[in-house]
């Protein structure tokens, strides 16, 4: 599976050696201080892991790994899946987008980057019609990516404790007319 290379990341779709790292971000309670199930059990996180592993083998795209190109190290994940549920009013097929970050790597732009090349992947190879995200409105950091990133408020939710949960996403049409001409493959230059 295809590696994506970002100004200063690489991808990695996920493999069996990132289980180490799930397992240290999915324990940082700075990480998962906004993740509904809260910090994850050991069993939990290999039990996410293989689902993970699966996804990529049923679907052919699914969580990447985000690493620095300079030295390799792993800086967190970035997720594009098919969403458990549908969200009303957004075209079909939709894929939902989420980022983790570890917390030393806060604050350079690492998600943005990374989702923004998950978005192309949504929509360039994978010819989604929508991307959505879900968090918890306390989510200042997340709520700022996805406006940085396009993604539009289409609705609210609350998650499984009652916590106030917000939902944005992106068409493909908004996607692409926002997008400058020569960046655009599918059109003709
Ligand atoms: C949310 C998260 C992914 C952001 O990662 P990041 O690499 O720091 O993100 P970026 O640097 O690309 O952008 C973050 C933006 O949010 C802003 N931000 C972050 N926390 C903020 C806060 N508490 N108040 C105000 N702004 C905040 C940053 O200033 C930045 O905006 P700017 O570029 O306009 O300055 C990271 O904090 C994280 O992993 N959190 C834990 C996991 C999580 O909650 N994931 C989302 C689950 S849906």
């Amino acid at each position: 599976m295809l590696t994506l290379t970002t100004r200063r990341l690489l991808l990695e779709p996920w493999q069996e050696r990132h289980a180490p790292h799930l397992l240290r971000l999915a324990t940082d309670s700075r990480v998962m201080r906004y993740i509904s199930t809260g910090v994850w059990s050991p069993g939990y996180a290999a039990r996410r892991h293989v689902q993970a592993l699966r996804h990529w083998a049923d679907h052919g795209f699914g969580w990447r790994a985000v690493h620095d190109r300079r030295d390799r190290s792993f800086l967190g994940l970035v997720s594009l899946i098919r969403p458990a549920s549908p969200v009303a009013g957004i075209p079909e097929p939709a894929l939902e987008i989420g980022w983790w970050v570890a917390p030393d790597a806060w604050g350079r732009g690492i998600a943005t980057e990374a989702a923004s090349a998950m978005l192309a992947e949504a929509f360039d190879r994978l010819e989604a019609a929508a991307v959505v995200a879900r968090f918890h409105a306390a989510n200042i950091g997340s709520a700022r990516v996805t406006a940085k990133l396009g993604l539009v408020p289409v609705g609210e939710t609350t998650g499984p404790n009652g916590e106030p949960m917000r939902i944005c996403a992106l068409t493909g049409a908004d996607y692409r007319s926002d997008r400058p001409v020569k960046d655009d493959r599918k059109r003709p230059g």
